[in-house]
């Protein structure tokens, strides 16, 4: 079978593979351009494990076609940090110890940007419901909730310096 030419842009840089018209956008990511941080956990829309941003939407990168996303826009965890520095989750998660695998945890920061990107002073609530479809399986889900909270205080705090 021919495969699709699809170019795109991923974490800011202008990005062209080669997939068959059947294959995830997850698939694409891990297998074709090495970005492994994004992961699969069910590979059926039911984790949270394989998040990803397209042109700006939260999405699960197990469910959109990779060749829907010629000429869009894509995002995931590999572009979360900026010029060598953790982004705020990331610092925050760790300061927390809101983590024990690498496997729910990419899914999770990416989700929490989403919200935070459009919500800046979430309640405890709100981040609960937004991370409701982010699974983890061994760990309580406070140490998380909490670690998107600070770091949501930290960057309206950067914000009001600025
Ligand atoms: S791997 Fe996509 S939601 Fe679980
Ligand atoms: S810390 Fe890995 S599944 Fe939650």
């Amino acid at each position: 079978m021919s495969k699709l030419h699809i170019t795109t842009t991923v974490n800011g840089d202008a990005t062209e593979f080669l997939c068959e018209t059947g294959m995830s956008l997850l698939d694409v990511l891990r297998d074709e351009l090495a970005l492994t941080g994004t992961k699969e956990g069910c590979g059926s829309g039911d984790c949270g494990a394989c998040s990803v941003m397209l042109d700006g939407e939260l999405v699960c990168s197990c469910l959109v076609l990779a060749a829907e996303v010629e000429g869009r826009r894509v995002e995931t965890i590999e572009g979360m940090a900026a010029d060598g520095e953790l982004h705020p989750l990331q610092q925050k998660f760790l300061e927390h110890a809101a983590l024990q695998c690498g496997f729910c945890t990419p899914g999770f920061l990416v989700a929490a940007k989403a919200l935070l990107d459009v919500n800046p002073d979430p309640t405890e609530t709100e981040v609960r419901y937004w991370l409701a479809g982010n699974l983890c399986r061994c760990t309580g889900y406070d140490k998380i909730i909490r670690a998107v909270l600070d770091a949501a205080a930290e960057l309206r705090q950067e914000r009001a310096s600025a």
